[in-house]
């Protein structure tokens, strides 16, 4: 009895040493569970920054470039080199995601449409025309003060995101510039004074479009 009490108490201490080499293993694999779950986060983490780095291209000047490169290739009324130009001389635009390019695009063509209307206000008052000019000039006076609402029109769409309905609006002030530089080409001999306005917020809008196109399109979310 002695001898199997003797017998006992070594081999309780074993099961007990075994239970607690068992626990001792299990919360083993538990940190080492736990590190290779903190590895796999550092991973994911690793993983997210390198499609940040992707991402960089997608604001300031590359992504400028890019958006421009496709305006231009799809649309032959858009130069390159007027597109960045435009975009890069515009406030934050180095900052900016495409959806911030598209509201600067639609800025830019408001500006355009404002400033060419005063202008136009301007020619009428302090010069002498014949009556045909004056009568286009009126003409192109109300076909900028119609712009400038679709472009505030626009811009109320764009930034429901309603973009058919920015689209609308932005192509109404081309076909505005349009139709006011055509008044003057009908009579001949006269030279618009609003050619380069005229083809400048054509080319403005024509970009607006492009960039609301590619959003469209989903080139960013
Ligand atoms: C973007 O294009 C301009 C010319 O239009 C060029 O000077 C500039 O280096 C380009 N930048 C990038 C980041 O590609
Ligand atoms: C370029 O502009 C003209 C109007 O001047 C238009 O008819 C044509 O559809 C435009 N091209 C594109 C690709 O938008
Ligand atoms: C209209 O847009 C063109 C092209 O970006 C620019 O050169 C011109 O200065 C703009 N005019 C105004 C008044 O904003």
């Amino acid at each position: 009895m002695g001898v199997s009490l003797l017998g006992d108490r070594p081999s309780t201490l074993v099961v007990s040493n075994n239970l607690n080499i068992a626990l001792i293993k299990k919360e083993l694999n538990i940190a080492i569970a736990l590190l290779f779950r903190l590895g796999l986060l550092v991973g994911g983490r690793q993983e997210r920054l390198s499609t940040l780095v992707v991402s960089i291209p997608r604001t300031g000047q590359n992504l400028i470039n890019e958006t421009c490169e496709t305006s231009a290739r799809d649309d032959p009324n858009i130069s390159y080199n007027f597109c960045t130009t435009s975009l890069q001389a515009a406030p934050a635009s180095q900052c900016a995601a495409l959806r911030g390019l598209g509201m600067i695009s639609i800025r830019l063509v408001r500006y355009n449409v404002t400033d060419t209307r005063c202008y136009i206000k301007h020619l009428m008052k302090n010069r002498k025309w014949d009556p045909y000019s004056k009568q286009c000039l009126k003409d192109c006076f109300e076909l900028f003060s119609d712009a400038i609402s679709s472009v505030k029109q626009a811009t109320k769409y764009y930034n429901s995101k309603r973009y058919d309905d920015a689209n609308v609006q932005i192509s109404s002030v081309m076909d505005a510039v349009t139709t006011c530089e055509d008044g003057f080409k009908e009579r001949k001999g006269l030279v618009s004074p609003l050619t380069e306005r005229n083809r400048n917020t054509f080319q403005l809008s024509a970009v607006a479009l492009s960039v609301l196109h590619m959003i469209q399109k989903g080139s960013d979310v």
